[in-house]
């Protein structure tokens, strides 16, 4: 071999070598679900957008340690120093949401490709992502050329207690020159639509465009209707309604106030702007204008709480087709804009989720009464055949009376009836209500000319599309089907806003609620984006004095300033949790002047004592607020309950200062608190501790909500709330626990609480040691508890521990009117379910980091929980074995968990067959209160626990 062969071959090798070296190796991990501003592949309007994504990996302990992102035009462009708009380049971070855009300025009506790859805990890189979008809208009022345009039926409403004015029908034929590449329809309206192209409804939506303060903004919806159009002759049309907008809402007609309905306008309105992008690049421009037209179509009567009227015999038959003949028809009036905010809708549609089939038909004298086997809020689909002019009659109920009559009385002045009448179409006719929904489970049918059977009715359930986050299963089927309930209720109060209820003439925005209920909504679906929407109409309807309204939106039912404490404190309580649950500071930054008028009007309002003293609430309606609404009992003193909330506000405005960089505003709010914490404990404990009350100061309770039980300090309420609250030092929380447990045994092992306490009751207790106790409660199944209704049937959640009992019926006159079954304030006890039985604690916003500490009890048996987080999914397991325990977890790549094992040492803990202690990717911390606690990252992990 010569030396030069030996010299190439050396140099050949070095060659290799260098390349090998300067290769980094790959890592198996990959982002997955990515999103934008909370959604997959959305149209936004959102100039700096936010991105998310979670990652997969099998190996133990891997987290992000940069990520690179890129956004392009084009598909094609979507490499890395191709990529037109953003090359992010490799970012040194582990954040992996809520990563702001730093690109190209983003233009509207264009469409963006990204992706992402990440570098793993050895700095490997990831595969790239696969490929999503988003979309730009229209980003402000500017870039709609389209006019409202509306038709006047007000004068045709009739009846005597109900004024329904038909819906007007609007249609405009277009031309389209040319082949079409794409298409984008742009849509809203005051009041509610549908709108069809060529004879199709755009999109599978309901409820459109949702509920805002309308006088200060609308939102819309952006839809891709490229394969709606074809070249040539086209139509667009829509269905209007009355909505939140113009028609009834909430309880204002049983209330016999001056306003019943259209409380911000009277005649709805459609804005809508087509836009068209043809094959050779021009584009054409198809608005909603003075040329279109209108007319009364078959939808006699429609309304979000009446129900509608539809004479299929009145049908116009092609009428949203091109080849229809308008020229009969009126020309729509065209309105001024008005001067609102319109902006792309935030949330997530209202979506038929699922479709139901009846579980059973009784005939009764007045009809047959279908039974749905689940109460829910929704709209039948009505499948019926017979002669022209059959009228058919559908009613909604919640329940039914013992005689089997169909329980109407807890809907109020809600009409909530659906009429049909027949066209006689010999192939038979289906139906659906298009405008409205009913809170129910049995539906009754009258008129009917034939034997109805199960295939008559279809319940369609309506709720925002949001995906499922939390699982739980549990070995006991009571709380099995409690956990069932309470996601059917959240289902049936997530239609755009929170509300209280789905059936009765309310079904409004209540703040407390939704305060109390917010963290539980979190864990069982990704209801991000909803309250993104919601928590703007709660600052849009502020009170110039600072308080958040008592619902929002809040049209004027209620008076004006009206608030309540415990109801009040909405707007920055769930912002936190917002912040909280998805690490999203930016709207805590948005509304960080809202909040801070508010907590300015606290302060004012205690005088500069930085807590309430008794009647400091005399002034507002009920005197003292709602105080602890429905509990059972000698009521907890308001203006405590208020002080509460004062205290926990303030530490929740430290934190979100904190994390937003405002840290003289954290210091001042820890202040804040510090003073309420000490005002309250001063003035309302004894020497013991115990909570006390001046009750003379409420004279004979006259105003107040139940003020006639009289008043006291020493409640389950008060305990429950200053635990929950951090309100006490290490020793005087365990006391404090200890009066909580003492007033639960003096109460026959009962709860006494309402909504304000019922949340923090099971929390205070595991928080105070005792477990047992919170069990002991959680599967009660006499009255007053959640296993109650339960056991008595129920398929949602009731608004009263005591909605319905075997003795008392409905309540009779006490509550037969005010009496949901479908309410979510008392499906709050989830937090405890997820946070405490289950184990699955936030300790950093986004979860970013973990607390894994189940709370079992030999009565469940087992416990199987997961949630998916914004940092992907966490999962709990646990279950008693014949010789011990086992427990599966799950930790999400780029997490952190602290797992607390519950076991007497940790000598006897196997994780995957060796010994816990030495396993990989756990580190043994140290014992506490008889729990091992491990530090782990990322992986799954099955620990047995010999006894
Ligand atoms: C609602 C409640 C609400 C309350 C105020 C009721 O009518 O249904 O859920 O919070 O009013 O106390």
């Amino acid at each position: 071999m010569c030396t030069k062969n030996i010299t190439g071959m050396i140099l050949a090798l070095l060659i290799i070598l260098g390349i090998s070296f300067c290769m980094e190796s790959t890592s198996t991990m990959v982002a997955r679900q990515l999103r934008v501003e909370y959604k997959e592949n959305p149209v936004i309007d959102e100039l700096a957008p936010r991105f998310s994504w979670i990652l997969e990996d099998e190996v133990r302990g891997q987290y992000q340690t940069a990520c690179q992102i890129l956004v392009a035009s084009s598909a094609d462009l979507l490499e890395p120093g191709e990529a037109d708009f953003w090359d992010s380049g490799k970012m040194k971070s582990g954040i992996m949401s809520q990563v702001i855009y730093q690109g190209e300025s983003l233009q509207k009506n264009e469409k963006y490709y990204w992706k992402v790859r990440c570098w793993d805990k050895n700095n490997n890189p990831g595969t790239w992502s696969n490929p999503a979008t988003f979309e730009m809208g229209l980003l402000s009022n500017a870039d709609w050329q389209a006019k409202w345009i509306g038709y006047d039926m007000i004068h045709l409403g009739k009846g005597k207690i109900y004024h329904l004015p038909p819906a007007p029908y609007l249609r405009k034929k277009i031309e389209l020159q040319g082949d079409i590449e794409s298409a984008r329809l742009y849509v809203t309206a005051l009041g509610l639509f549908e709108f069809i192209i060529n004879g199709e409804k755009v999109g599978e939506d309901y409820l459109n465009p949702g509920w805002t303060n309308y006088h200060k903004r609308v939102n819309y919806q952006a839809y891709d209707v490229t394969n709606h159009l074809m070249e040539g002759t086209n139509s667009l049309a829509s269905i209007l309604s009355y909505g939140w907008y113009a028609g009834y809402v909430g309880y204002a007609l049983l209330a016999g106030l001056p306003q019943v309905k259209g409380f911000y306008g009277d005649v709805p309105k459609l804005l809508a702007q087509l836009e068209v992008v043809y094959a050779n690049g021009e584009k054409g421009y198809f608005v909603t204008d003075g040329s279109w037209k209108a007319s009364k179509g078959p939808l006699l009567e429609t309304d979000l709480l009446e129900g509608e009227t539809y004479d299929a015999r009145k049908e116009l038959t092609g009428w949203d087709n091109p080849g229809y003949d308008d020229s009969k028809w009126a020309a729509v009036t065209e309105y001024a804009a008005p001067d609102i905010e319109i902006q792309i809708h935030p949330g997530m549609p209202i979506r038929a989720l699922e479709r139901i089939r009846p579980v059973k038909i009784t005939k009764r004298p007045e009809g047959y009464i279908f039974n749905m086997g689940q109460n829910f809020a929704g709209i039948i689909e009505l499948k019926v055949k017979g002669k022209a002019g059959e009228k058919v009659v559908l009613k909604y109920g919640e329940m039914l009376h013992p005689d089997g009559r169909l329980m109407t009385e807890n809907l109020r002045m809600a009409r909530a009836t659906d009429t049909y009448i027949l066209k006689g179409d010999p192939e038979g006719e289906t139906w659906q209500p298009r405008f409205t929904f009913h809170g129910f489970q049995y539906v009754q049918l009258s008129g009917y000319g034939s034997e109805p059977d199960l295939e008559t009715l279809t319940g369609l359930v309506l709720s925002c599309d949001h995906p499922v986050t939390g699982f739980l299963e549990t070995g006991n089927s009571m709380i099995n089907q409690l956990f069932r309930n309470i996601n059917w209720t959240q289902l049936a109060n997530f239609l755009d806003v929170p509300t209280d209820c789905p059936q009765r003439d309310e079904r409004l925005g209540w703040t407390g609620d939704a305060q109390i209920y917010v963290k539980s909504a979190t864990l069982n679906r990704d209801v991000a984006s909803f309250f993104t929407k919601w928590i703007v109409d709660l600052n849009d309807d502020q009170w110039e004095t600072g308080a958040y309204p008592n619902f929002a939106p809040t049209p004027y039912i209620r008076p004006k300033y009206d608030f309540s404490p415990g109801w009040t404190e909405a707007g920055i309580i769930c912002t936190y949790h917002i912040y909280k649950s998805y690490a999203d500071k930016r709207i805590v930054e948005k509304f960080w002047p809202n909040m801070e008028k508010f907590m300015d009007f606290y302060e004012k309002r205690s005088d500069g004592n930085y807590f309430f003293k008794e009647a400091s609430f005399e002034d507002i309606i009920p005197k003292g607020g709602f105080g602890d609404w429905l509990s059972i009992g000698k009521k907890t003193p308001p203006d405590l309950i208020a002080t509460f909330y004062y205290g926990f506000c303030a530490q929740m405005m430290a934190e979100m200062a904190e994390t937003t960089g405002k840290s003289d505003r954290a210091a001042h709010y820890r202040e804040v608190f510090d003073k309420v914490k000490h005002g309250v404990l001063s003035h309302y404990t004894d020497s013991d501790g115990k909570f006390t009350c001046n009750e003379s100061a409420y004279g004979d309770g006259s105003g107040y909500i139940a003020g006639e039980l009289g008043f006291t300090g020493h409640t389950q309420t008060a305990y429950a709330n200053a635990i929950y609250m951090n309100f006490y030092s290490p020793e005087e929380e365990m006391k404090a626990g200890e009066y909580l447990v003492e007033l639960i045994r003096q109460n026959d092992g009962k709860l006494s609480t309402g909504f304000l306490g019922a949340k923090p009751l099971l929390p205070a207790l595991s928080r105070t040691g005792h477990s047992d106790v919170a069990y002991d409660l959680f599967l009660q199944t006499e009255y007053p508890s959640w296993g109650f209704e339960v056991m008595n049937g129920a398929t949602t959640v009731w608004e009263r521990w005591n909605s319905y009992t075997h003795e008392e019926g409905f309540g009779g006159e006490r509550n037969a009117g005010m009496n949901s079954f479908s309410h979510y304030a008392f499906g709050a006890v989830c937090e405890w379910m997820f946070g405490n039985a289950a184990g699955i604690k936030i300790a950093s916003p986004g979860f970013n980091t973990i607390t894994i500490r189940p709370e079992p009890d030999q009565r469940l048996g087992f416990l199987n929980s997961s949630y998916k987080s914004i940092s992907g999914e966490i999962v709990s397991n646990w279950k008693y074995v014949d010789n011990g325990f086992s427990m599966e977890v799950k930790v999400p790549v780029n997490v952190t968990a602290s797992i607390y094992v519950p076991v007497g040492s940790a000598d006897n803990i196997m994780e995957g067959g060796i010994p816990a202690t030495r396993a990989e990717g756990l580190k043994y911390l140290g014992m506490d209160d008889g729990y091992a606690i491990f530090d782990a990252g990322s992986g799954h992990y099955s620990f047995v626990v010999d006894k």
